[in-house]
């Protein structure tokens, strides 16, 4: 046997799908064809059983009590720090810093991390198929502490220019922000290398990982990388919790982001001091049920085989291509080499809203719009793209029926 075959083998995409009870329902009388992972994935029947179980069962508040269900909620908040620790291979526990999303990470780096170092004139690395929450904190900082905003362009085919973006980083830089995968064209950054690059002029390096956290296998200390932000609803886990990974020897310098309960040591009227991370950073109570279903959902994908599910993806991807080459009306854009399971495309004569309309009606659910990523719009000069982005639960069917779909589209729209 050679190897992809062993590689297939080793995924059964049946037997995830059955998993998934969502999948098995109907949307307007048609089988639900569920192409919209890239902004939100579906949640396996252990991820929500989970959640309700232990809210049944063992749920009190964390950290607070020590009454017998806040220690036993305490215990299962903290076990799923280590989860994230272990499925981003983080070295220390205090590295995992619990979000309420992808979003939040980010913007708690700008605000801890950057903005106390900024001076007029300090320059922020970026790459244009950034989504937008790794493009807003950083104009936050250029409106209120002048920071300049330095843009690191991407080749046709949505391939980073690695020597652009080091060319980019000057003796101002101080930070380069990039994605690990784009949302849009689906393009795997070469993390390693940044990191390498931007280490080597002294830059730290965050990395948006909230779509590379799914489809790459992580390691942050192989990476080298200073922050990582994930979020949970697009691993298979529950909306309303994420997580930062720091490096900690930057928790040391981060200041405190939201002010309240649990984040201080002491609190006088005159005088306050905080905790150490990465309590200073979780004010207020967590979304505890969440936390415990996130570290489900990363157990539950740990608990494939992920080169196979990786293959399997890459596959689906590499089919649909091969399909939408028929449509000589249809532009893909994004075709970097290793690029992740996403399918970005305009229709000539349609719009993406409608396109996706139509797909609807037959059950595709797909995205259309600018995917929170009008700086990547402009750069391919469109003002929108329909993107289908694939699952490990995704099968070549629900390829054909997208196919199907937009053959349907162009007899009606064009
Ligand atoms: N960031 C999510 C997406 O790309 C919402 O769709």
């Amino acid at each position: 046997m050679n190897a992809p075959q062993r590689i297939a083998a080793s995924f059964n995409v049946e037997k995830a799908r059955a998993d998934f009870e969502i999948l098995s329902r109907t949307v307007y009388g048609k089988p639900l064809v569920y192409l919209d992972s890239g902004a939100s994935a579906q949640k396996p029947r252990v991820v929500l059983d989970t959640m309700r179980d232990f809210a049944q069962s063992e749920y009190a508040n964390v950290h607070r009590g020590v009454h017998f269900l806040s220690a036993a909620a305490t215990d299962r908040y903290e076990a799923a720090r280590r989860t994230v620790q272990k499925f981003l291979h983080a070295a220390h526990e205090e590295e995992i810093i619990f979000t309420k999303g992808g979003t939040e990470a980010i913007n708690l780096v700008s605000y801890s991390y950057l903005a106390p170092l900024t001076q007029p004139g300090d320059e922020i690395v970026l790459s244009v198929m950034e989504h937008h929450s790794n493009i807003v904190p950083w104009h936050f900082l250029r409106e209120r502490a002048g920071a300049v905003l330095k843009w690191v362009d991407v080749g046709d085919d949505g391939s980073l220019d690695i020597e652009a973006l080091d060319a980019a980083i000057t003796k101002k830089t101080k930070l380069v922000a990039v994605t690990h995968m784009s949302n849009v064209l689906g393009t795997v950054t070469p993390l390693k290398e940044i990191v390498a690059r931007a280490h080597a002029k002294g830059v730290p390096v965050l990395a948006d990982g909230c779509q590379g956290a799914v489809h790459e296998i992580v390691d942050v200390q192989a990476l080298d990388v200073d922050f990582y932000a994930v979020t949970g609803h697009k691993l298979y886990g529950p909306t309303g919790i994420g997580t930062l990974y720091a490096k900690r020897a930057h928790l040391k310098t981060m200041r405190p982001f939201n002010g309240g309960g649990e984040m201080i040591r002491e609190v006088m009227k005159d005088r306050i001091s905080y905790a150490d991370a990465p309590a200073r950073f979780e004010a207020g109570t967590p979304p505890i049920i969440e936390t415990v279903g996130l570290a489900t959902a990363l157990d539950y994908l740990s608990g494939f085989d992920r080169a196979a599910v990786a293959a399997h993806e890459h596959d689906l991807l590499t089919y649909a291509r091969e399909q939408v080459r028929q449509f000589n009306w249809l532009r893909v854009i994004g075709d970097a080499p290793g690029k992740g399971a996403i399918l970005s495309f305009e229709a000539d004569g349609m719009h993406a809203h409608d396109l996706a309309t139509i797909l609807d009606r037959e059950g595709v659910a797909v995205r259309a719009g600018h995917h929170c990523a009008q700086v990547l719009m402009e750069r391919f000069g469109v003002a929108s793209t329909s993107r289908a982005s694939f699952a490990l639960y995704n099968t070549r069917a629900d390829v054909d029926a997208l196919v199907a779909g937009l053959a349907k589209a162009r007899g009606i729209l064009a």
